[in-house]
């Protein structure tokens, strides 16, 4: 028996939609799961040198954790990823492997655990559903967590499959891990940072349901994270003005970071170059992705 789960990668956040919005990409990790009689790892493609291959990979790990929930014994499987999330960059790789392990796991042991449930599980393991949630169910989503259950819902985006929104990522050559930029937040907020946020969240939403930039390059501002990670990330403010001035209608950085989003109403090289040369000018190389908003979401095959 092989299952093959397939994790898009998302970008959390959005501006101003902290640890509540997210988006799913259309980058994909493809992970074939093999009965076996060890646990066994093995990776091609993005972060092949820093993956463990061994019992604390965060696969086997996700997957172990989900049939402790359920009481049953899991059989020792060999997984091979072929990953395309780049680690630490942003882009949800860590929600990918925990949904992976828990998607095979779940298949592996019959299916215990509905679609909503695993998303509980995996918010539970990744502190915050904004990147779990679109990558399960792809496209635009909200989510809110209420005593350990997410209620998440996707944004109906109307069709705008005539002038779709384009996206460019640029990630810097260093790691930010999301544990880092997490402990550079403050504890408490003002009032007026709080409304700044809200108000814009709400715009942002409605921007990506109609596909008005307009709206996005206005209301895509935030003030309760990216003010305290920016000076983490060397060149992360230059990218962001960078990409705004060479055609981006708006910027944010991509979940924790270290990459940084830009949406624009069509590719354009000169954002994704701008971007880098910003990160040179910082003393960092960078890679460009040019990517589209994915409407599907995680996907297990069994075979
Ligand atoms: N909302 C999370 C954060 C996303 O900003 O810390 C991490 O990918």
């Amino acid at each position: 028996m092989h299952i093959t789960i397939r994790i898009p990668a998302t970008s959390a956040n959005l501006g101003p939609g902290f640890d509540s919005l997210g988006l799913a990409l259309d980058l994909w990790n493809e992970t074939i799961f093999t009965l076996a009689i060890e646990y066994s790892v093995q990776v091609h493609g993005e972060g092949r040198e820093r993956i463990s291959a061994g019992e604390n990979n965060l696969i086997i790990r996700s997957a172990q954790r989900l049939a402790e929930l359920v009481g049953k014994r899991l059989p020792p499987f060999h997984v091979d990823c072929v990953n395309r999330i780049p680690l630490s960059s942003g882009l949800g790789s860590s929600a990918a492997a925990k949904l992976t392990g828990l998607l095979g796991a779940n298949a592996l042991l019959g299916k215990p655990l509905s679609k909503t449930e695993i998303l509980d599980l995996a918010t539970e393991l990744e502190g915050h559903p904004d990147n779990v949630a679109p990558a399960l169910l792809g496209g635009l989503v909200a989510s809110m967590v209420q005593d350990g259950k997410v209620l998440a819902h996707r944004i109906h985006l109307e069709d705008n499959h005539d002038a779709p929104i384009h996206i460019t990522v640029v990630l810097p050559d260093f790691h930010l891990s999301t544990q880092q930029a997490r402990a550079a937040l403050p504890e408490q907020v003002t009032l007026k940072d709080a409304v700044h946020n809200i108000s814009r969240s709400v715009l942002v939403t409605e921007a990506f349901r109609t596909g008005n930039l307009e709206l996005l390059s206005k209301a895509m501002t935030d003030t309760l994270h990216q003010p305290y990670r920016l000076w983490l990330i060397p060149g992360g403010r230059e990218a962001m003005d960078a990409a705004k001035e060479s055609g981006a209608s708006a910027a944010a950085i991509s979940g924790a970071g270290p990459s940084i989003i830009a949406f624009s109403a069509k590719r354009e090289e000169a954002i994704g170059e701008a971007m880098t040369r910003a990160f040179e000018g910082a003393g960092h190389s960078a890679r460009t992705f040019h990517l589209k908003l994915s409407h599907h979401g995680a996907e297990a095959q069994i075979r």
